[in-house]
């Protein structure tokens, strides 16, 4: 979907964050706290990128995610598969994972545009830089880092381009799980 098709109100590329959040996540718990607080405010239509280095905790929060959105069965990695689909009680929710992709085309070929942005559903995308530009613009994106005590400790940066996207920002800072900045 190029960013001309999508409607008015959904942010642009480019533009700057509405709001950021920072997070520590000294631990595992700690991410699916922070995804538990974010869960109750996510809209249909929502795209969320989740973006860092291998292992950072994409799936993990994704994993986390599902669970809080009352998804009970196996959470896979789409590594191998691209894309995973849910059909949970509020929305459906597209997982993906871009990072075998080699070409920003790629997603494109494999007509994921059809789901991207799909107002009925919410798409969490791991690797969203392998796209390109020519993906839409996200509503919140959740970046994760990994801090000094490198087994276990994770920071998390929280950056708003939507209003859908504040109100998960501020579900999450509410909770405690996120401070605003
Ligand atoms: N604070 C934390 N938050 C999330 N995961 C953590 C944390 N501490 C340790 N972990 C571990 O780090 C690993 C994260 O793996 P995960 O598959 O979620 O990473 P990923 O970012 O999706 O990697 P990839 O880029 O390969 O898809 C898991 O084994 C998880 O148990
Ligand atoms: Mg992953």
């Amino acid at each position: 979907m190029t960013d001309s098709a999508r409607p008015e109100h959904l942010p642009r590329h480019g533009a700057p964050a509405l709001a950021l959040g920072h997070a520590e996540l000294p631990d595992e718990a700690a991410t699916a706290a922070l995804a538990d607080a974010i869960a109750p405010a996510l809209a249909a239509g929502s795209i969320i990128f989740l973006c860092g280095e291998l292992g950072a905790g994409k799936t993990s929060f994704a994993r986390s995610l599902l669970r809080a959105l009352g998804y009970q069965g196996r959470v896979k990695s789409p590594t191998f598969t691209l894309v995973e689909l849910y059909n949970l009680s509020r929305f459906e929710l597209y997982h993906f994972d871009f990072y075998r992709f080699t070409h920003e085309e790629e997603w494109l070929n494999a007509g994921f545009d059809e789901l991207i942005g799909s107002s009925a559903a919410v798409s969490l995308i791991e690797w969203p830089e392998r796209a390109g530009e020519g993906l839409p613009a996200p509503d919140l994106t959740v970046r994760l880092r990994y801090r000094d005590d490198r087994s276990t400790g994770r920071s998390a940066q929280l950056e708003a381009f939507s209003a859908p996207g504040v109100a998960c920002l501020n579900a999450a800072c509410a909770a405690g799980c996120c401070s605003l900045g």
